[in-house]
């Protein structure tokens, strides 16, 4: 019995080895969290100023309050020549569960580093991702990522032909630049807004380490007035665009994901796209919070990256030319 038991605890020693795969560092940066240590959630938009005036946006000829830009079911659509026109889910979601798409990612479906660019997917792979987000098999890896789970409860909400409709509309507009890559060592001192780094209104640097910065060109108009034409810029360390450009051509992501990266069929566009975003997949599908079925592909590409590697991939994918 002694020695049944002593060979089943080598086996189970064994087990555990040989599945403690390799894991990156976590990387907070991309979460919008300073630390992995257990914490409150984030905590929602912070809450809006009782400010009832009616803002403008150049180039816009309308008019909106706060309240009204912010609006889950049915958020200010400063440009509306700029997109086709969007399906009900998309313009004012459904209510009580199903919140505009156009909220989070925007009119023109180019979201934002704490949520996601949606335009330019392909049909089939959008279906797929919001079936994935039904189905409990796109979660993400860090729990107190509170948005990603409004996410899944929009899909477990919307009928398959609301999804259709949705995944028409984005798929059938161009992902065009809105990430500017600037090297550095430095990025601006920050605050971190439900998952989003906001320039510090003081002003000033921190040295950045080995993180992506992402933020807003223009705060203000990203944060309160919600402009779809306004993108970002991601601060990344030096030399960092040049290594991942190395390792994109080791590991061969373009074999599926097409050349520049532009997508093929149905595996997903990245060129030019957020680094927060990509790394966050990255390190979801390596910690198996990401499980479709297409990611199968994927594992064995993450398996082995580094915090590092998530890091100079993300920034080249993020410089390339949509
Ligand atoms: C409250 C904000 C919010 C709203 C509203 C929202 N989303 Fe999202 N969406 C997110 C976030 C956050 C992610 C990325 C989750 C992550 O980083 O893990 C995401 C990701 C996605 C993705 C995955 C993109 C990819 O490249 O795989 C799709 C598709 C998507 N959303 C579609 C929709 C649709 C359709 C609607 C409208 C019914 C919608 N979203 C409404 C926050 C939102
Ligand atoms: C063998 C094919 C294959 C290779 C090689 C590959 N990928 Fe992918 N990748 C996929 C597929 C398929 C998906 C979609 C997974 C899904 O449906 O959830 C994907 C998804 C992704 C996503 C998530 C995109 C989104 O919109 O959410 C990222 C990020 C990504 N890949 C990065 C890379 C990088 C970086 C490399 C190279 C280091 C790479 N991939 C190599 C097949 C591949």
């Amino acid at each position: 019995m002694k020695r049944i038991l002593a060979i089943a605890s080598v086996i189970a020693v064994f087990l555990v080895v040989s599945v403690a795969a390799f894991a990156a560092e976590y990387p907070g940066w991309a979460y919008g969290f300073e630390s992995q240590t257990s914490g409150p959630p984030q905590p929602g938009p912070a809450p809006l100023s009782p400010d009832p005036s009616p803002k403008k946006l150049p180039g816009s000829e309308f008019t909106f309050t706060r309240a009204q830009i912010s609006n889950g079911f049915g958020p200010a659509d400063w440009f509306p020549g700029d997109h086709p026109k969007m399906p009900p889910v998309v313009q004012y979601g459904k209510q009580p569960n199903v919140r505009a798409c156009s909220l989070c990612h925007y009119p023109n479906g180019k979201g934002r580093a704490e949520n996601a660019g949606v335009n330019g997917l392909n049909t089939a792979y959008f279906i797929q991702q919001m079936n994935d987000f039904r189905n409990g098999m796109r979660q993400s890896a860090e729990p107190r990522k509170n948005n990603a789970k409004f996410m899944a409860d929009f899909a477990k909400n919307m009928t398959d032909e609301e999804i259709k409709q949705a995944a028409e509309y984005f798929g059938a507009m161009k992902w065009t630049p809105w990430i500017k890559v600037i090297e550095s060592a430095t990025a601006p001192k920050t605050h971190v807004n439900n998952g989003l780094y906001l320039k510090a209104e003081g002003g000033g640097t921190e040295p950045l380490g080995m993180r992506i910065i992402e933020v807003p060109v223009d705060a203000e108009t990203t944060e309160i007035l919600r402009n779809p034409r306004s993108g970002f810029e991601a601060y990344a360390p030096v030399g960092s665009v040049k290594k991942g450009e190395a390792l994109a051509k080791a590991k061969n992501c373009a074999l599926c994901h097409g050349d520049g990266l532009k997508g093929m069929g149905p595996v997903p566009h990245l060129a030019g796209r957020s680094p927060s975003y990509m790394t966050r997949q990255m390190y979801d599908m390596q910690m198996g919070k990401r499980i479709g079925v297409w990611v199968d592909l994927m594992k064995p590409v993450v398996a082995n990256m580094s915090g590092e590697d998530f890091v100079n991939v993300s920034a080249y994918i993020a410089s390339l030319q949509p």
